[in-house]
């Protein structure tokens, strides 16, 4: 009997979400500190194939439930590794990354998922299906979370690597000239990116003039975002997470628990901060200078956030 482990990072969007949609630009980054990992292990011949997440008390058979997210990311990728037969496999998948919460928990598990798959077929690497491959895949998933996901949260946690992305081009992968630190705070209250996606969407066609402007505002922070981060000039960043906010509040994304918490980092030192992902809950991050790191992350915590992780970008 054979074990293979796969993993997969989560992310949190920098700048941009939403206007994503809307092929204005958006700036994720992967956050290792939290992970889907999964294990899959032979099973007795004619067992099948099931995959369960105990975390989550969801257990499915693969020929029962081929609509599942969890079946599909495993279909897809026997599909993709040539195997016609099931297979005699049980996939566990465990994971630490907060469910609805903004930091690509669904894109993660699907990862882990497809490359445990992969790993696991043994072809030799010349055989073995790109990135772009198991990224495809795991959008095809997403696209089961919610009808028109933009690609940003699978591109960032396949590629495990910033990541500059416009709507239907390929991404690009871009460099941290100097190192800062986040600190990402869970709400704990759990949001449905569809309905909140779906929400901006109704919004959009009701005032499209005035939610195009938002939109273009969004993605100039995004690429003046990108240009500090390139040269390394940290100091712009807070400013640029201020302004982003103030933007994300126009759509109507926030709620008072997150612009509390946001509230409570920037007195605590933070140099700016704002929601990460769908917004209406999840998390939000702040960036951070090194020495204030553990005041920002003490006075998240105390003010009612569930959890505060500190993240290091760039090496
Ligand atoms: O899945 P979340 O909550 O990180 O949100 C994804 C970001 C959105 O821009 C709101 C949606 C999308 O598809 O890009």
């Amino acid at each position: 009997m054979t074990t293979t482990t796969a993993t997969a990072p989560g992310k949190v969007i920098l700048f941009g979400e939403h206007a994503v949609v809307y092929a204005r630009p958006a700036i994720a980054v992967p956050v290792a500190k939290v992970q889907a990992s999964v294990t899959l292990t032979d099973g007795p011949p004619g067992s099948g194939c099931t995959i369960a997440a105990p975390d989550i008390g969801a257990r499915v058979r693969l020929s029962a439930h081929r609509e599942d997210p969890l079946a599909l990311a495993v279909r897809l990728a026997l599909e993709e590794a040539g195997i016609q037969a099931e297979p005699d496999w049980q996939l566990t998948v465990r994971s630490d990354i907060p469910i609805a919460g903004g930091m690509g928990s669904g894109a993660a598990v699907s990862a882990a998922l497809v490359k445990s798959v992969f790993a696991h077929t043994e072809l030799p690497a010349s055989a073995q299906p790109s990135a772009e491959a198991v990224n495809r895949i795991v959008y095809a998933v997403e696209k089961l979370h919610h009808a028109n996901p933009s690609g940003i949260d699978n591109t960032v946690v396949v590629y495990q690597q910033p990541v500059w992305f416009v709507r239907g081009q390929p991404p690009q992968p871009f460099n941290i000239a100097r190192p800062f630190h986040l600190v990402i705070a869970d709400t704990g209250i759990a949001s449905s990116t569809a309905a909140v996606v779906s929400d901006v969407r109704r919004a959009w066609q009701d005032d499209t003039v005035g939610y195009e402007k938002i939109f273009d505002g969004i993605g100039q922070i995004a690429g003046a975002a990108r240009q500090a981060i390139q040269s390394g000039d940290v100091n712009a960043l807070g400013p640029l997470m201020r302004e982003n906010q103030r933007l994300l509040r126009q759509l109507d994304v926030s709620t008072e628990m997150l612009e509390r918490l946001i509230a409570t980092a920037e007195e605590a030192g933070a140099a700016g901060a704002k929601l990460s992902g769908a917004g209406r809950g999840g998390n939000l991050i702040a960036v951070v200078e090194s020495e204030k790191v553990v005041t920002v992350q003490e006075a998240l915590l105390s003010g009612g956030a569930v959890g505060a992780l500190v993240t290091r970008l760039g090496s």
